[in-house]
């Protein structure tokens, strides 16, 4: 044996269960369950109950989905305010949403947000999450909460709601409804740019205030505006029950 592997660390090999327990796919016996059911690959071999595995370098795939069960993986929720802008890299040296959370590890937002939205946006250095969650194929909702100067019509509401001509093509059907009299509450799986301003400036009502309140199933309403937080282990095993749809442990 060379000098050099006798000097490389022992890898830290785990049971798969308590991978996938500590990755937020559920209890050890939910995650048990399902290894027994080969609803989980490694290294795209169906796994093994028992198995063990290095989490620094498996590839691990949950009905085909890939799950990111890296220790050094980080999920954070920021309430993005007015006048940040959505990239890891202003070359004009304004304020990022990466600014306002961490430096290390690093991380990218997944999706954007207008400079002048306000709300909701997730970071992580998950690359495989945000591929899912950025896909049109997956459709997870958004849900944005937009003030209007003047209360629309019913025509105005059924016509967000149906699908409106923008330049590049008609929207998807959205489901709309008014909150308050100039508040309307609209929900795409979409991720057009600049798609609900142009939605609602298309039916005569130009946006005076954009916020993002959930995605998919995350909502928080007490983090404030320049705040954010870790995603919990609930909520990640929310969003992928979201992407596996069946997943039902
Ligand atoms: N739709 C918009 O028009 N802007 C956003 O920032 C997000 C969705």
């Amino acid at each position: 044996m060379s000098g050099s592997e006798f000097e490389q660390e022992p890898k830290q090999f785990e049971r798969l269960q308590k991978v996938l327990a500590r990755a937020g796919l559920g209890s050890r016996r939910v995650c048990e369950k399902l290894i027994v059911e080969q609803r989980v690959t490694v290294n795209g071999e169906f796994a093994e109950l028992g198995e063990k595995v290095d989490p620094e370098t498996v590839e691990i795939e949950i009905d085909g989905l890939k799950i990111g069960v890296r220790q050094d993986l980080v999920y954070y929720l920021l309430n993005k305010p007015i006048g940040v802008i959505t990239t890891s890299k202003d070359p004009q040296e304004r304020s990022t949403v990466v600014d306002l959370v961490p430096t290390h590890p690093r991380v990218f937002p997944v999706g954007r947000l207008d400079a002048d939205t306000e709300g909701l946006i997730l970071l992580t250095n998950d690359g495989d999450l945000t591929h899912y969650l950025t896909h049109p194929s997956f459709g997870i909702e958004k849900e944005y909460l937009v003030q209007v100067e003047a209360k629309p019509s019913r025509n105005a509401i059924r016509e967000l709601r149906q699908g409106v001509e923008l330049d590049d093509g008609i929207t998807a059907p959205a489901r709309v409804s008014l909150v308050d009299e100039k508040l309307i509450k609209i929900v795409i799986h979409e991720g057009r740019n600049r798609q609900v301003r142009r939605m609602c400036e298309s039916v005569g009502h130009p946006v005076k205030r954009l916020i993002r309140s959930r995605i998919g199933p995350i909502v928080d309403r007490s983090l404030h505006p320049g705040s954010f937080r870790e995603l919990t282990n609930q909520e990640l095993k929310s969003i992928r029950k979201v992407l596996l749809k069946d997943f039902s442990n």
